[in-house]
């Protein structure tokens, strides 16, 4: 662990000014392209959250950027100090587990997973790797967590409530958790919503967007119902954000359907594009493209900010 931690990279606080970013009560969508400023829809009501805090990332849609929110959101956090675990709760091979596949440690050679957890194989901490980035963990997974989805209740027993339980066993060892999940609501979302305290949907344009959160919404009305009361919606992140009318009226949608979360844009870039071919960070490659400081901004609001790391 020691020679491993000596090579552990810090990630990096961006100096730059990020109050550009403003914050309003809602999108106007008259103001023409070239003229509007982009800024996060902040409710009256919202507060930063205490820590520590269960977050999961979800939208039964694909590609629509919840990956890159887990990853981008983590390590703001990590740069501002926090020590943050990154569950993979994707089954598919595009997810945390192959972005951070190099800069996990052991690299190479077998790894337990959340498959194993779900199977009582391993704990949460058994499970949990180090990143090379310091203060970030992960949780990894491969394609045969799609297991969970069909397996026996002899197999797995209580999936809905087990990665709440695997959780609380060292939650004092975390600040920030953050579950990634893949594009359905199945069994592991589930799991991942009963575990959370907070749900940050991802979203990006195309007319079915707002339609299509409706079952997201669905089931974190059902969870909170019957499982999680104390789930709720704290942001909508906009990836791929254009500033034309249509993004405008789909995030002014999302605010009257989700009244007490933060509605994110993160713009448009295509670093993000490079960033997703490579596996790599946005922060770490391209540190002062815009959708990185949207999510330091959003990662600032969704948790006070306290110590800073140089
Ligand atoms: N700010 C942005 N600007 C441009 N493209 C973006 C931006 N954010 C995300 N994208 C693009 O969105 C695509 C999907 O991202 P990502 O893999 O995070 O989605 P996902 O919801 O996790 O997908 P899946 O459901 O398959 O797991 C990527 O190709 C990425 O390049
Ligand atoms: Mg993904």
């Amino acid at each position: 662990m020691t020679a491993l931690q000596a090579q552990t990279v810090p990630v990096p606080m961006l100096d730059v000014d990020l109050e550009f970013l403003d914050i309003v009560t809602e999108w106007d969508t008259s103001t023409p392209f070239h003229q509007w400023r982009p800024g996060i829809v902040v409710p009256a009501t919202f507060r930063p959250a205490a820590l520590p805090r269960v977050i999961v990332v979800a939208n039964q849609k694909g590609g629509v950027g919840k990956t890159i929110t887990s990853l981008e959101l983590a390590l703001a956090w990590v740069a501002r100090g926090r020590r943050v675990r990154l569950i993979d709760a994707d089954p598919q091979k595009a997810g945390l587990t192959v972005w951070l596949k190099e800069t996990c440690y052991p690299a190479d050679g077998p790894r337990l997973t959340l498959r194993d957890v779900f199977y009582g194989k391993a704990t949460l901490a058994e499970a949990t790797y180090p990143t090379i980035y310091k203060g970030l963990y992960l949780v990894p997974s491969e394609p045969d967590l799609n297991d969970v989805e069909n397996a026996p209740p002899t197999k797995v027993l209580s999936p809905e409530s087990l990665l709440r339980d695997s959780l609380r066993a060292d939650e004092g060892d975390w600040d920030i958790t953050i579950i990634d999940s893949g594009p359905n609501l199945g069994k592991l979302t589930v799991a991942a919503l009963v575990a959370a305290q907070d749900a940050i949907i991802a979203i990006q344009d195309g007319g079915l967007e707002v339609e299509g959160t409706g079952s997201v919404l669905e089931t974190i009305r059902s969870v909170r119902k019957r499982l999680n009361p104390q789930l709720q919606v704290r942001a909508i992140i906009f990836t791929d954000f254009k500033k034309d009318k249509l993004c405008r009226k789909i995030g002014n949608a999302m605010f009257k359907a989700f009244p007490d979360a933060l509605i994110v844009p993160a713009r448009e870039s295509t670093q993000a594009g490079w960033a997703s071919l490579a596996k790599r960070p946005m922060r770490m490659c391209a540190p002062g493209e815009k959708p990185v400081l949207d999510y330091d901004r959003a990662a600032d609001l969704l948790v006070a900010p306290e110590q800073k790391v140089g």
